[in-house]
């Protein structure tokens, strides 16, 4: 299977609103595909279609080799999906809960507790399988979600904002637990806001108002998305310079880091223009993943940026 997951114009509408419009998608086996993108640009809406359970309006695809208009309940059976608003059972224990999925996943009975054991210890809840869940915090009722998802061995997982709400060092930790997976050969989609996680994927994908714009590594679209000369001005006043210096000529976009301001100019020539207006010296820098995302986010559709399989 040269594609664990394959879309081809991949379609979804609510009424006359196009939420996700001709997506096209390839993802390796193995390999942590990161779908990014503004609020409501259809990511969500995507992964339910991957996952066998939203139907599409038009286009085709497949995910393990499975048809996703005709083989949806073998899609179904063979993923795991952690919802953006995923469900644990608070009245029920760790344990009680991966056993509640393990049997709706059909994980079969001799498996059962080596399973539970093994996803009990990825979550790091040794010594707390007998807790309620109502009682974990934030990072362990994700890292225990994780663990439902993922406690049939599928060989893919759908992870849908599975950090948002919870601290950095436990946001580190989990991605940590994705990282060993993808490298044990699971592949792994995963939506996030959060611009360090999207540098741990393998791909990225980045999707604005159902459009797929740009779809590469984390290195290549921060070497080539930004069309024009990236700056850093450190300027004592930036807030108040902004309007100014995003109204010169040769300014593509200004943005606040910060106590920095980021100068799109289009070329390096102008560099000495902006200093002089200024009166400090741009200093060259490679774009961020953050001043990628919004470089993509403000670009209109039928212009796909940088796309590659
Ligand atoms: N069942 C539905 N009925 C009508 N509109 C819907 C439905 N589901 C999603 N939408 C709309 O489709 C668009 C895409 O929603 P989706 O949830 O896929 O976005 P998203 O990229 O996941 O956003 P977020 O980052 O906020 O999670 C939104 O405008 C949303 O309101
Ligand atoms: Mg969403």
């Amino acid at each position: 299977m040269e594609y664990a997951v394959t879309t081809s114009d991949l379609t979804r509408t609510f009424g006359s609103f196009v939420a996700v419009d001709r997506l096209n998608l390839n993802i390796k086996p193995g390999e942590i595909y990161g779908f990014i993108g503004p609020n409501g640009a259809g990511k969500s809406t995507a992964i339910r279609m991957l996952c066998g359970i939203l139907e599409p309006t038009s286009g085709t695809g497949s995910v393990l080799g499975y048809d996703l208009n005709r083989e949806t309940e073998e899609i179904k059976k063979r993923i795991g999906y952690m919802s953006q608003k995923f469900s644990l059972y608070d009245d029920l224990t760790v344990v009680e809960n991966l056993n509640f999925y393990a049997g709706l996943y059909s994980v079969p009975r001799r498996e059962l507790k080596e399973r539970v054991r093994e996803m009990v210890a990825m979550a790091g809840l040794t010594e707390r399988e007998n807790e309620l869940t109502v009682n974990l915090s934030g990072g362990w009722k994700q890292r225990l979600a994780l663990g439902c998802a993922i406690i049939s061995r599928p060989a893919i997982v759908f992870l849908d904002e599975p950090t948002s709400g919870v601290s950095p060092i436990s946001r580190r930790m989990f991605f940590k637990i994705i990282q060993r997976m993808a490298a044990a050969g699971t592949t792994v989609m995963v939506t996030t806001h959060f611009m360090d996680e999207a540098e741990y994927c393998d791909k990225i994908a980045f999707i604005s108002a159902g459009r797929l714009m740009a779809v590469n590594t984390p290195d290549n679209l921060k070497k080539n998305v930004i069309d024009g000369h990236l700056v850093e001005l450190e300027l004592p006043d930036a807030m108040n310079r902004l309007d100014d210096i995003e109204s010169l000529p040769y300014v593509k976009e200004c943005t606040v880091h910060g106590p920095l301001l980021h100068v799109l100019l289009e070329n390096e020539s102008q560099r000495l223009a902006l200093m002089a207006f200024t009166g400090v010296e741009p200093q060259p820098i490679t774009p961020s993943l953050e001043d990628v995302f919004i470089a993509l986010a403000k670009r209109k559709g039928d212009n796909p940026a940088f796309l590659s399989s």
